[in-house]
């Protein structure tokens, strides 16, 4: 049983390898007793709090007169006693603050609880605790929501705020968990970053100054990621304790970590209250987004197998949740807003006769749009680039034996388009102030249903009229001039939220009414690259950065939380566009193997020999598919140590163990080039193997214990893969 419940009011959450434990008292104050390894069936309370601390104020959680700001309540609120990181604030009809939630009941719910108008982990697999929690003095219900999924050791959490008073009530905060840590000193790996360069990966101590990751850009963004990992200081990829912690949600966020003055690691996370004010009407509820919870003592390697399994079973969704997904195209870097349908027709000609089996036409396609000034909001084909129509050009492209993609920014308008015109009221813009231009274009205000439902018109007759399989959505730029023309003066502070709610179902009405087409999200690159948008769309564009070698950072980053399988990972062109450097085209396929592997290139333009090598690259793919793509990824070479090896390396390992691919990528070339024994993870320690068919068999203790010899490269950027297989 996952979820216990003993008549001392213990709630116990186990999953196969972890221990979530909390308690009433006998004030009904719900508290936090333990988050952890597996632990027997045992109340666990006694760690909730400090024995024999301070006469001053009772420690004792189980007694009378303790002290807020001494224990660890799972609902930590503001302005009633507990001075440190809290999770919610609130004013009531009648200016008075805080709350104080005491136990009302609970209930067990088979399968996994969903959130109204929102992402959240799914699955019969999973059971849900719900303990509801009603304030003291007035009429509000806090309803805790808690997911377990045993297999992959994942707890979620949520918390529905249910208003039964005959007034409004008002939140200025109201995050989606609170996590204390006793004892301990902890670090908080982070994933920051900017356009071009997302995910980097810094490791911060948790100090007793307060550490912040957010966001305020209206998306989850470039600069920041809403996915931390707190663990031990020792903590490495295969030693020591780590709990993730994961939103899921697109939207502005924070996710905050500080020790208190006693030396417990308090963490919390949830919806960024900063520009965040809530109206609670009577009897009317308000849902935080889920946070996904992953605790692993074996490091960091396989917290992150747990997420990528969880992400792929049950959290993304449709037919391409598991399904063989497409080789693509896309032209973007290949022809920019300069093309026609003669010029598409002959790419994907040539990428046919390759085994790229999808043509993805981005950005240019509608309006006038011939640079990014122009035309966004008019999705209509603009039939004079195109040569005709849309269904024409995609019966040309179908012809040659490619299905056909297509680019939308459904979020975003242009001043120059049909739409301003029609509707220049439809943008986020604050009366008497000039809004913020941000790539010549300005936001649509996604929270009206009426400016909605115009893009999804638009875009469903543009699905309509041709044999679409694959929509690529982009978000270019961020939410400035915070002001809905549909929302009253005292809902303003809600605009940040409820965009993402608009959002979310736009995407609810586009994924579920088009079930056979292949979503992937991106936010010029991966600047919405989260737990929230992989619930609609399965795979997300890493970054426009697609140089090997940077990408080797980005890539790496972003395996701490997502699977291979979410990464876009495209081939280009060299010296490459972004940073003009010239990496081998074999090395380009390698790293772009380890995500969804496609091209993003003119192809025509092409030498025969490189035409060759595509096509190459494009079996091999397709022969590792399988075991890249479900395998238990194990990062075994940091790119960011490139002083203690001269390698990038990362391993996938088959289920069964029965097989293994490893890729290596050597930094810039060195002169004193030493021979190096890399050590591979995952392995059947008795049984033997062999790499890439050789005569030798290795045990596999000792390939993990002591490692192989790798093949010598002396030049800058040479990339390998060795295949391990059963001998
Ligand atoms: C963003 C995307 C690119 C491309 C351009 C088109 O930058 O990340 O892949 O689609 O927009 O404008």
């Amino acid at each position: 049983m996952a979820i216990i419940v003993n008549k001392e009011k213990i709630f116990t959450l186990n999953t196969q390898n972890t221990t979530y434990q909390m308690y009433v008292n006998e004030d009904g104050v719900l508290f936090h007793s333990y988050y952890g390894a597996r632990v027997g069936e045992c109340d666990l309370s006694y760690a909730s709090h400090k024995p024999n601390w301070n006469a001053a104020f009772s420690s004792n959680p189980r007694g009378k007169g303790y002290s807020h700001n001494h224990t660890s309540e799972e609902l930590s609120v503001f302005g009633v006693g507990d001075f440190r990181l809290s999770a919610l604030a609130l004013v009531n009809h009648d200016g008075t603050t805080g709350a104080e939630p005491v136990y009302h009941s609970y209930k067990i719910l088979k399968g996994k609880y969903q959130i109204k108008g929102m992402p959240a982990f799914y699955g019969d697999e999973g059971e849900t605790l719900v303990i509801t929690l009603k304030d003291k003095a007035y009429d509000i219900y806090f309803h805790m929501y808690y997911g377990v999924f045993e297999e992959n050791d994942l707890i979620t959490r949520a918390l529905v705020i249910e208003n039964k008073t005959n007034s409004e009530i008002k939140l200025n905060k109201a995050l989606s968990v609170t996590l204390d840590l006793q004892g301990g000193t902890y670090d908080m790996l982070h994933f920051y970053g900017a356009h071009m360069r997302e995910r980097l990966l810094e490791r911060t101590r948790i100090t007793h100054l307060t550490s912040t990751v957010s966001s305020v850009r209206g998306a989850s963004s470039h600069t920041q990621n809403p996915f931390v990992i707190v663990c031990d200081k020792s903590a490495t990829e295969e030693f020591g304790s780590a709990y993730g912690i994961g939103l899921v949600y697109s939207g502005n966020f924070v996710i905050c970590a500080e020790k208190d003055q006693h030396e417990t690691t308090r963490v919390v996370a949830g919806i960024n209250p900063e520009g965040f004010e809530y109206t609670v009407a009577p009897n009317e509820t308000f849902e935080t987004p889920e946070v996904a919870m992953v605790y692993s003592n074996e490091g960091f390697a396989k917290l992150s197998n747990n997420y990528h399994k969880a992400i792929r079973n049950n959290l993304c969704r449709g037919k391409y949740k598991n399904a063989r997904r497409p080789v693509l195209i896309n032209n973007w870097e290949g022809t920019y807003f300069d093309f026609n349908a003669d010029k598409l027709v002959a790419m994907a000609k040539d990428a046919g006769k390759l085994g790229v089996e999808l043509f993805v036409m981005d950005d240019g396609w509608f309006g006038h749009r011939d640079d990014d000034r122009s035309s966004l909001g008019d999705w209509f084909v603009n039939e004079e680039k195109l040569q005709g129509s849309l269904d024409n050009l995609v019966k040309r492209i179908n012809a040659e034996g490619l299905q056909f993609g297509i680019w939308f920014e459904p979020e975003c308008i242009s001043e120059d388009s049909e739409l301003f015109k029609a509707h220049p009221d439809y943008r986020l813009a604050i009366p008497n102030r000039d809004p913020q231009l941000s790539r010549h274009q300005f936001v649509l205000d996604m929270t009206r249903k009426e400016v909605r439902d115009n893009i999804y018109d638009q875009m469903v007759e543009v699905l309509n009229s041709a044999n679409i399989t694959y929509v690529k959505w982009d978000f270019n730029r961020h939410l400035t001039d915070i002001y809905s023309a549909a929302l009253p003066k005292e809902r303003q502070g809600e605009i940040y939220h409820r965009y993402m709610l608009g959002v979310y179902e736009l995407l609810e009405r586009l994924t579920s009414n088009f079930p056979n087409i292949l979503f992937e999200s991106c936010s010029g690159g991966g600047g919405r690259f989260d737990l929230g948008m992989l619930y609609y769309m399965p795979q997300a564009w890493t970054s426009d950065n697609t140089d090997a070698i940077d990408r080797l950072k980005i890539q790496y980053g972003t395996s701490f939380a997502y699977p291979v399988r979410a990464m876009g990972a495209h081939v280009s062109v060299c010296p490459n566009h972004g940073n003009a450097r010239v990496t081998p085209l074999n090395t380009r396929g390698n790293v772009a193997y380890f995500g969804t592997y496609g091209l993003e290139l003119d192809i025509t333009k092409m030498t025969d020999e490189e035409k060759a090598e595509i096509k190459r690259q494009i079996a091999e793919f397709k022969e590792y598919y399988d075991l890249i793509q479900y395998g238990d990824y194990y990062r075994l070479l940091s790119p960011y140590t490139p002083d203690e090896s001269r390698y990038c390396a990362w391993e996938v390992v088959s289920e069964d163990k029965s097989e293994a691919l490893v890729c290596t990528v050597a930094y810039d070339s060195k002169c004193t080039v030493q021979p190096e024994l890399l050590k591979v993870k995952g392995l059947d320690q008795n049984k033997m193997y062999r790499i890439n068919g050789s005569e030798e068999t290795y045990l596999g203790s000792a390939l993990m214990n002591i490692g192989f010899w790798l093949e010598y490269d002396h030049l800058s950027y040479a990339s390998r893969l060795y295949h391990i297989t059963l001998a």
